[in-house]
């Protein structure tokens, strides 16, 4: 190690113990979301990111921003506070962005007098964006950009009034994960950055603005916004939304924000949130961000959900209003412990996020609707793992993955999310619950605040948990479930006994020894209706799809994620009676879990591929720029 290096090391060391030092006071700061700390760590090389966070890091945001509708532009201030962490005296500032306009930048000692300085932007990838290199005297703590976005920004959607519930006025919506945030805000786009924020929105004076941060639900609707974030966040999770929103309470730090015409369909379905934080705080410490809300988005929105802190974002499909999917509530509540809290340091960590938030989701729906709820959860989840497992190339079926050179929405499989929480799952079975949630919730006091790396992880997860035991570590193999393909043949195989019986009727249907008026579905859950579609053969006579469809009027499903299962089949065995409600759910919804699966099977055939085109023609400005790059690719689409 050489000298500098070695100054660093001893340099953090001491930052690290300074919570420590100073004691319950630092602690009871953190937990009542005053002055945050903010810990310098060790730069990681991130493939997705020209920035040089081992010599300058940003430690706070200020954004000011003009929201124009009818540009389709934000007009942004970005002042960067930036701190030397290297003792390269002359490393410039490497910021990332993507699309962006860049009128001036300008530089300060103290953030009061500004001096305009050079700076350039370099060429761009096509998955990185350029990076814009401002070089730095030495004494300069502040940078101020002056700056605007594009239309066609990746990471924003722009969506007219006939896109909403209301039809009356337009809304617009930011999405940063994975690296979406430097087409809309010039930073560096590196999980392992955390930055604290402060902006202030201008728009319409008749919409409100929102974003991850404090958002008092009474502010008054005047056009001009103020946030604050206090707590160090990485790029990824800053976001912003503009529209005709109203707020309904659920509890005392919890509520939803939603077009006025829908806010109260939503009420129903997200009304055990209070209690599934409370349940969360039980197992894995105090909920570290103030208010819980949740904004749910127009159709368009192109995830189910976003665990933007203090609001998650959320796509109206969730609506099914049998509380049938809540488990997506209870998701992005899970990344404000495993994301938000403890964050993944590159993308190819991200199964720190998912795997472990996966984990978290059914460890609350098992706290909240029991056990029975959460297995057929976690069938249904190995399920589409294995299926995705049987597709996949080798080095993408590994949780550490390498995504040098590609687009990190490429490691969107089912392997970070389903593998990662098998894995703890094991872990969890083997060295028992007590000692499982004792080790996990000592897991994110420690790395609170910090971005951690795969082998932070393994290195804590050694030392805390493997090496005190030696005799269960040998049970699970640790660099297998990291490193190799596949799953371990000791994987923990959960079932679920509802699941067995709707088999059995699945097959007494199948046999011809009931119709399917007779299968006893009366009772079932959005989840038993799931594993039924899943459990029937992948081609099935026009008779039988018929007979299933006049029993339970499945091509007029509301529910999206059983509409979504039964339009799959359609496709697969030319079920002509659905082809217009696929049409419908095409144009109608832009959640790339839902649209990518149907182009794909679409693509399969000549006249289905023709279909799909037709379809896509429609639906393509009505997508979310992140969706239109997915379903291109999908159809080879390359008209303008
Ligand atoms: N953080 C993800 C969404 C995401 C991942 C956006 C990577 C961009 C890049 C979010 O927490 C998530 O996993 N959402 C899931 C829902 C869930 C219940 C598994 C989704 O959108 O389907
Ligand atoms: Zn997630």
């Amino acid at each position: 190690m050489n000298q500098t290096a070695l100054l660093f090391c001893l340099l953090s060391g001491l930052y690290l113990a300074l919570p420590l030092l100073a004691g319950l006071d630092t602690m009871k700061d953190a937990n009542n979301l005053s002055a945050a700390v903010s810990l310098p760590a060790h730069a990681v090389e991130d493939p997705h990111s020209y920035a040089n966070p081992g010599d300058v890091r940003v430690r706070h945001l200020d954004l000011e921003c003009e929201v124009l509708f009818d540009q389709k532009t934000l007009k942004g201030t970005a002042v960067l506070s930036i701190e030397r962490v290297s003792q390269d005296k002359h490393a410039p500032l490497i910021l990332d962005t993507r699309n962006l306009n860049i009128a001036t930048v300008e530089t300060s000692p103290d953030g009061a007098r500004y001096t305009a300085a050079t700076f350039t932007v370099g060429s761009v990838d096509k998955f990185l964006g350029a990076p814009l290199t401002i070089p730095l005297p030495e004494t300069v703590t502040r940078v101020r950009i002056k700056y605007s976005t594009n239309p066609t920004a990746s990471g924003v959607q722009w969506l007219e009034p006939s896109q909403t519930a209301g039809k009356k006025d337009p809304f617009v919506f930011t999405q940063s994960q994975a690296i979406h945030a430097r087409s809309w805000i010039p930073l560096q786009d590196t999980p392992q950055v955390r930055v604290t924020y402060t902006a202030r929105v201008h728009t319409p004076r008749h919409l409100l603005a929102v974003m991850s941060a404090e958002n008092d639900p009474r502010t008054p609707r005047d056009g001009d916004y103020r946030f604050r974030m206090q707590q160090p966040i990485p790029s990824y999770l800053i976001a912003l939304a503009v529209g005709d929103l109203s707020f309904r309470p659920l509890g005392r730090r919890t509520g939803v924000y939603a077009e006025p015409s829908v806010a109260d369909f939503f009420l129903n379905e997200t009304a055990t949130t209070e209690k599934m934080v409370r349940a969360t705080e039980k197992l894995y410490g105090p909920y570290r961000w103030g208010r819980y809300d949740l904004l749910v988005l127009p159709p368009s929105f192109p995830f189910g959900g976003m665990e933007n802190p203090r609001l998650t974002f959320a796509t109206p499909t969730v609506l099914a209003g049998d509380k049938s999917l809540v488990a997506l509530v209870a998701h992005e509540l899970a990344h404000s412990w495993s994301g938000n809290l403890v964050t993944n340091a590159t993308w190819s960590d991200f199964w720190l996020n998912e795997g472990f938030t996966v984990y978290l989701e059914r460890r609350i729906l098992e706290t909240v609707y029991g056990r029975e709820r959460e297995e057929m959860e976690a069938v249904l989840g190995l399920r589409a793992l294995d299926e995705d497992l049987a597709t996949l190339d080798d080095p993408d079926e590994i949780l550490h993955v390498d995504l040098k050179g590609r687009d990190p929405d490429a490691g969107f499989t089912q392997v970070p999310y389903e593998k990662g929480a098998l894995f703890l799952r094991h872990l969890e079975e083997t060295f028992g619950r007590t000692r499982f949630d004792r080790f996990l919730r000592s897991y994110f006091d420690h790395f609170a605040f910090q971005s951690i790396t795969t082998a932070d992880f393994v290195d804590y997860l050694k030392k805390n948990l493997l090496d005190r035991d030696s005799k269960l570590a040998a049970r699970v193999p640790v660099d297998e479930w990291i490193n190799k393909p596949g799953i371990p043949s000791n994987a923990p195989k959960p079932t679920s006994p509802a699941f067995s019986r709707v088999e059995g009727e699945a097959q007494r249907w199948l046999r011809n020894e009931i119709p399917a008026s007779k299968i006893s579905a009366a009772k079932w859950t959005t989840h038993e209706w799931l594993h039924f579609l899943n459990s029937l053969p992948k081609d099935l006579d026009r008779k039988k799809m018929e007979e299933l469809d006049q029993a339970f009027h499945l091509t007029g499903s509301g529910n999206s994620e059983i509409a979504f299962q039964w339009l799959l089949m359609s496709i697969r065995n030319r079920y002509e009676p659905a082809y217009p409600r696929l049409e419908e759910f095409l144009t109608s919804i832009g959640r790339r879990k839902f649209i990518k699966p149907l182009y794909e099977e679409l693509a399969k055939t000549p006249e289905g591929k023709e279909r799909a085109l037709a379809i896509y023609r429609r639906a393509r400005p009505t997508y979310h720029p992140i969706a239109v790059t997915s379903i291109d690719e999908v159809l080879k689409w390359n008209n303008p």
